[in-house]
């Protein structure tokens, strides 16, 4: 495995942290299963139906475990040292790849910011957690927020689509180890110097 030299000199490591690697995967997997559960499960389930008070408690705190694993990926990210930035040869791709990678952080930011704020609307604390025993309203689709949070979700999976294209691109087109990059192994040569 070769770590890489910028021009600036500083060292970079072959690979993520551990910890970026493992929040990354376990995350690959949860949001879309969110995604899945909230398209075809949560959402065909009527509002005077008995399950959807127990679906509605596991979504909300499905989007709480998710909210709180990207933070501590956020912060983790920002303050480990990270592979050289991967190209495809193409200036306007790597900027795409740019965007798209802060797309992620903002899109499921705003799908929680827009599921916590149709809860309150809705009052869904007090009902789902607190047992108030007030009825649900009819529709959640009277809330601008509860339009977003579906508009988004659209558009969360169709970025994520487009992140395994991009993913198996490099793997099999550009052959160029990308994603042994988002694994676990060594990341530093035992004779350089660690910086994070
Ligand atoms: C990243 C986290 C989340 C994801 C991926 C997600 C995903 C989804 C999806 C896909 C839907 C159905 C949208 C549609 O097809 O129109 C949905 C509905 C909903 N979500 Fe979320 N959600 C997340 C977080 C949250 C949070 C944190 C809350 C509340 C605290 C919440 C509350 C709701 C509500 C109330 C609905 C409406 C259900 C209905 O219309 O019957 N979501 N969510």
């Amino acid at each position: 495995m070769t770590n890489i030299i910028p021009r600036g000199g500083l060292v970079k490591p072959a690979r993520y942290h551990p910890a970026l690697v493992a929040l990354h995967w376990f995350l690959a997997a949860f949001i879309p299963l969110a995604l899945a559960l909230g398209m075809f499960v949560l959402k065909t389930i009527p509002n005077d139906s008995p399950q959807k008070l127990e679906a509605l408690r596991a979504h909300m705190i499905g989007g709480g475990v998710i909210l709180t694993l990207m933070l501590v990926r956020l912060t983790l990210r920002l303050a480990s040292a990270r592979p050289v930035a991967a190209t495809t040869g193409s200036p306007l791709l790597d900027r795409i790849a740019r965007i798209s990678h802060v797309a992620f952080y903002g899109l499921v930011f705003v799908m929680v910011g827009t599921g916590l704020a149709t809860a309150v609307l809705a009052d869904l604390p007090a009902i789902v957690f607190g047992g108030s025993g007030a009825a649900l309203p009819a529709s959640f689709g009277v809330f601008p927020t509860r339009v977003i949070h579906g508009v988004v979700a659209k558009v969360l999976v169709t970025l994520i689509a487009v992140h395994v294209l991009a993913a198996l691109y490099h793997h099999f087109i550009r052959r160029d180890g990308l994603l042994r990059r988002m694994w676990f192994g060594r990341r530093w040569r035992s004779t350089e110097r660690k910086y994070a």
